[in-house]
């Protein structure tokens, strides 16, 4: 039975900015989702009857990708992410599915992760009306540390390119990586669930409609710019205090764009004191928070205590993979 892993991602930086073209650093996750695939005499999604209208992701990448017309599959998911939480699950089961779909319909063949990562961005594009970077679904299809930006972006890897017909215009990304040294590799992760999701495209139609009222706050995208960079330069050096600094610093330039709520600046405040470094992480508007720390147990703990639920992870998973049953 063709099934396939895909993690989930946490962005460290620059959420947000990267629709209007700026740059972000992303880490595959530890969690992620599972799909696997098999004929089946009606069409299924978890044991029960698959509705296509209701899982816009799964249906464009069964018609519009691989336009299947074959026998009636039952498709079944194990996900380890809280959903629609800002951890990309959506885009972990765009990658998973894809590769699932692909290897079950190319049974001999590898899966290539740059195809997998732009089938599931125009899932993704599809489902959130035409607005989405390639961040999650990038990162979630290469895993390690992906940095997404409008132009090349020195001292990474160029991957691929990408580009979208957005409502505000047509964009375009380079999709890079760059290696996690020794040192940010020990340290741990810790992503807080506020408990409420947080719906990246109401968010992301949110920023933009205040941008247009308020053009000023477009001075936000660029302090969260110039964070992400930083930051950047701090993970590649290794430098895990600079790193914990600029995701403080990205943290206040999110709430001036108006998208944490009182419950992840609680889980940020309640992390700080045993962390490196504390913010929101994805669209907001409820969703998770992370935190950067040495002590992941007393994070867990802190965030628990502040009404959140904690999940650990190191940072830079491996990217989508085929697994045998
Ligand atoms: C969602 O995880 C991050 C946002 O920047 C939206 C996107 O990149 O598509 C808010």
């Amino acid at each position: 039975m063709p099934s396939a892993f895909a993690p989930g991602k946490c962005i460290l930086f620059g959420e947000h900015a990267v629709v209007f073209g700026h740059p972000a650093v992303a880490v595959a996750i530890d969690q992620g989702v599972r799909v696997s695939v098999e004929e089946s005499e009606m069409w299924k999604l978890e044991g029960a009857s698959f509705d296509p209208s209701r899982h816009p992701h799964i249906s464009h990448i069964i018609q519009n990708i691989f336009q299947y017309s074959g026998p009636p599959l039952d498709i079944d998911v194990n996900s380890s992410l809280f959903s629609a939480a800002g951890m990309g699950s959506s885009a972990a089961l765009s990658n998973a599915f894809g590769a699932a779909m692909y290897s079950y319909l190319n049974p001999d063949e590898e899966i290539d992760a740059v195809k997998l990562a732009k089938i599931a961005h125009s899932a993704e594009a599809t489902a959130q009306k035409g607005r989405a970077s390639p961040t999650d679904t990038a990162t979630s299809a290469l895993g390690g540390c992906v940095v997404v930006s409008g132009s090349e972006v020195p001292g990474t890897r160029h991957v691929f390119d990408t580009s979208l017909e957005t409502p505000e215009g047509s964009r375009e990304w380079s999709i890079n990586t760059v290696d996690i040294p020794q040192g940010v590799g020990d340290a741990w992760l810790v992503i807080g669930y506020s408990g409420t999701g947080s719906p990246t495209g109401r968010m992301v139609a949110k920023v933009a409609k205040l941008i247009s009222e308020v053009p000023e706050r477009m001075e936000e995208m660029e302090a969260i710019a110039n964070i992400t960079r930083a930051g950047l330069a701090a993970l590649s050096a290794g430098n895990l205090d600079a790193l914990g600094m600029a995701m403080d610093a990205c943290h206040e330039s999110l709430r001036k764009l108006e998208v944490s709520t009182i419950k992840l600046d609680q889980m940020v405040n309640a992390a700080r004191p045993h962390s490196l470094g504390a913010k929101i992480t994805g669209a907001g508007g409820g969703g998770c928070m992370v935190a950067l720390t040495h002590d992941p147990n007393r994070v867990s703990e802190a965030i628990e205590v502040a009404g959140g639920r904690p999940l650990m992870t190191r940072l830079g998973a491996q990217g989508v993979r085929l697994q045998h049953l």
